[in-house]
Parts: C-alpha cells; structure tokens; sequence
C-alpha cells in the first residue's frame, strides 16, 4: 500500500511542468554554482507566474540550447559549470 502511494506521487509531481525548473535554483546550489541565485538568474519575468521557457536570459538560452544540442530530455544544471567557467 504504501508502496503504491509513492509511485502515485511520483507521478503526480512529474506532471507539474514547472517543477523541473524550480528544482534547478536548489541544485545549483548544491553544486556550488553561486552565480545562480533565484529564478531571475534564468528568467527575464518578474513574477514566476510570468516565467516560461519563453522569458530566458542569456544563461536560460544557453542552458536550453544545451539541451538541443545535447539532445537530452531535460535542462542538467551541471552544464552551467562550463558555462561559468568559459566566462572566467
Ligand atoms: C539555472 C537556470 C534556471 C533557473 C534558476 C530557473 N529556471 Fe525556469 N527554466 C529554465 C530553462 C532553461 C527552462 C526551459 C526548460 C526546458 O524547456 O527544458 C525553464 C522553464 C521554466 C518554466 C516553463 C515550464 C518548465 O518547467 O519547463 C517555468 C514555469 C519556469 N521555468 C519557472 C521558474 C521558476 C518559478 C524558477 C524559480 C523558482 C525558475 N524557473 C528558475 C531555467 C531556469
């Protein structure tokens, strides 16, 4: 049962669209990349309401065309590591 209730959830938090994006402040900052800060540091938009794949700031580009170019199914925080560094 309890079992069950997991997956369900699992689910249930995949469905969400923006989730994957909210996780990424929390990684970057377990990464170390301090350079990213809050939803701003990605996105253009004031309110989150507001924010989409639509409103990307230099480093939000950057991350999605990554993704193109890596052909991988989502964003990797971890890429920003070389982007950051390439700016040094
Ligand atoms: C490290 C950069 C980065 C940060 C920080 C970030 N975003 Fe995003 N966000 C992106 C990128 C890149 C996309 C496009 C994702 C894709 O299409 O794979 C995106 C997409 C989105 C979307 C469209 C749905 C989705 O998830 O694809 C929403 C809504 C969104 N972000 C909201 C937020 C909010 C709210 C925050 C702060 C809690 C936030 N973002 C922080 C880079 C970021």
């Amino acid at each position: 049962m309890k079992k069950t209730t997991t997956l369900l959830l699992g689910v249930a938090v995949a469905a969400i669209p923006a989730f994957a994006s909210q996780k990424m402040v929390k990684q970057c900052k377990d990464l170390g990349i301090t350079e990213i800060k809050n939803c701003a540091s990605c996105h253009t938009s004031k309110s989150p309401k507001e924010m989409s794949e639509k409103d990307l700031n230099e480093i939000g580009k950057w991350l999605l065309e990554q993704k193109a170019a890596k052909n991988a199914k989502e964003c990797d925080v971890a890429w920003l590591k070389e982007y950051f560094a390439n700016k040094k």
